[in-house]
């Protein structure tokens, strides 16, 4: 397979704020789901970290389920035996399913299991904290007051966690999360991890949508290479030492799709998106990789790696993105023939609300509407005026005179004459 021929040089990592955070996580990031402490356990998953750590990788993914604890167990003792300053990189575990144990109260998100679990997470880890701590899935059997809560006191009172997410729920759950946390003073939970690759889409893009745009809500998005379809190692079969075939019984019916017609269609477009690749110097792997990174609303792409080539290879991608200009992405489009389209609007889109040089703004983190109540007030009102209220425009001269205008305005519309003079007086 041909790469990408310039030599990747870490410094070349882009990294990105965690949703409405301060923290910044690099773009891609490496986890740990069936490979450390599962098919890879000893040295490997040291080699495997320190390749990611040198190439710029700053941020590393776990939960207590994975290899029923002993993800953690692996991932902590390397992370202890690289002794890299904790200052400067990103942990991530998640709670709900526990380690295996089928007692009542070892799993889910109950108050007590989000505490118990993560103090035992850490002890498997070796860390006194996480930086961030993820719902790993929604707890239907759990009020959301007593979830939040849960993951607040973890923060608050125990500073086990700095930031808590969701994974894998739905937009009306992080809603509602988010709206029980500014109701009871509690802490609101920051982003996401969602799986998101070429081949699945449309919960990223359409029903996540408005978190995105209201909340600037993060994402850590998981199986961006579909397990590794997305590679072209299973265009011909199922290699022996790969995923599918160390995994055979998880993988069951996957490997069962690849052989209907949908499964071979698959297939199909990974052969001619290989072609894409490389016409651009690079690979498929790659190609697919730095599609999902292209995505704005993707904060950092979660990578999965037996080996410290495939990390290699991978990161490799970060090149490929300024490559995928909109001629290319819509050449992709053309394969791929799945992209989801957005709710329909009934002639009533916001687009055509004033004013409308504030849409390319990007929020500040205060822009997260339930951190100030007075916000939320206005937001409600109208989210196109919210975001130019709270907007970050330091990009844009423009946007940020609209924004501070329309705040003036808002408050007292008489005052808007005002506020053109008072403007001129103003610096930037
Ligand atoms: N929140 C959730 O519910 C959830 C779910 C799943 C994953 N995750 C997180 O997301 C992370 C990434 O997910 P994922 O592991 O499924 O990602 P993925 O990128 O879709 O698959 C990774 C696998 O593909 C193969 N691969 C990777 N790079 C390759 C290359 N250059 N050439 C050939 N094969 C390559 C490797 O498997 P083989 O070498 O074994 O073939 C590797 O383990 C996980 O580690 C975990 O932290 C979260």
């Amino acid at each position: 397979m041909p790469v990408v021929e310039s030599a990747f040089d870490p410094k070349d990592m882009i990294f990105r704020h965690l949703g409405p955070t301060g923290l910044k996580v690099s773009l891609f990031s490496l986890g740990g789901w069936l490979t450390y402490g599962g098919t890879q356990k000893g040295d490997v998953v040291k080699e495997c970290l320190q390749t990611a750590w040198d190439h710029g990788i700053n941020f590393f993914d776990t939960a207590e389920v994975y290899a029923n604890g002993e993800s953690e167990v692996e991932m902590g003792r390397a992370l202890k035996e690289l002794a890299w300053p904790r200052d400067e990189y990103v942990l991530s575990t998640k709670i709900f399913f526990g380690t295996g144990r089928k007692e009542p109260n070892t799993r889910g998100l109950s108050k007590k299991h989000v505490v118990e679990g993560l103090k035992s997470s850490l002890a498997r880890l070796q860390q006194p904290y996480v930086d961030i701590v993820l719902a790993h899935r929604p707890d239907y059997a759990t009020p959301m007051k007593e979830i939040v809560e849960g993951f607040t006191q973890c923060i608050r009172n125990l500073n086990l966690a700095y930031y808590w997410g969701t994974s894998e729920w739905s937009a009306t759950q992080i809603m509602e999360a988010t709206q029980i946390a500014e109701r009871y003073n509690l802490i609101a939970p920051i982003a996401e991890q969602p799986q998101y690759n070429a081949f699945h889409r449309e919960r990223f893009e359409v029903e996540y949508a408005p978190l995105f745009k209201q909340f600037q809500y993060g994402t850590t998005i998981w199986s961006p290479l579909a397990s590794g379809l997305l590679t072209g190692k299973y265009n011909d079969g199922i290699p022996e030492d790969s995923r599918f075939a160390t995994n055979k019984a998880f993988f069951e019916s996957t490997i069962k799709e690849l052989q209907t017609p949908e499964g071979k269609a698959k297939i199909e477009k990974v052969k001619k998106l290989t072609k894409v690749a490389e016409e651009l110097g690079g690979n498929c792997t790659q190609l697919a990789l730095a599609w999902a990174a292209k995505n704005p609303n993707v904060s950092t792409v979660i990578l999965g790696a037996t080996k410290t080539e495939q990390i290699i290879d991978n990161c490799k991608a970060v090149k490929l993105i300024e490559k995928l200009t909109p001629e290319v992405m819509q050449k992709i489009e053309e394969i791929l023939q799945n992209k989801p389209s957005p709710p329909p609007t009934f002639g009533r889109d916001r687009q055509r609300h004033p004013p409308d040089s504030t849409s390319s703004a990007t929020c500040t983190p205060r822009a997260h509407p339930f951190q100030s109540l007075r916000i939320h007030r206005l937001c409600a009102l109208c989210d196109r005026r919210r975001s130019a209220l709270l907007a970050e425009v330091d990009h844009n001269r423009k946007i940020r005179f609209d924004a501070w205008r329309w705040k003036v305005a808002y408050q007292n519309p008489a005052s808007e004459k005002e506020a053109w003079k008072r403007w001129g007086s103003r610096g930037m």
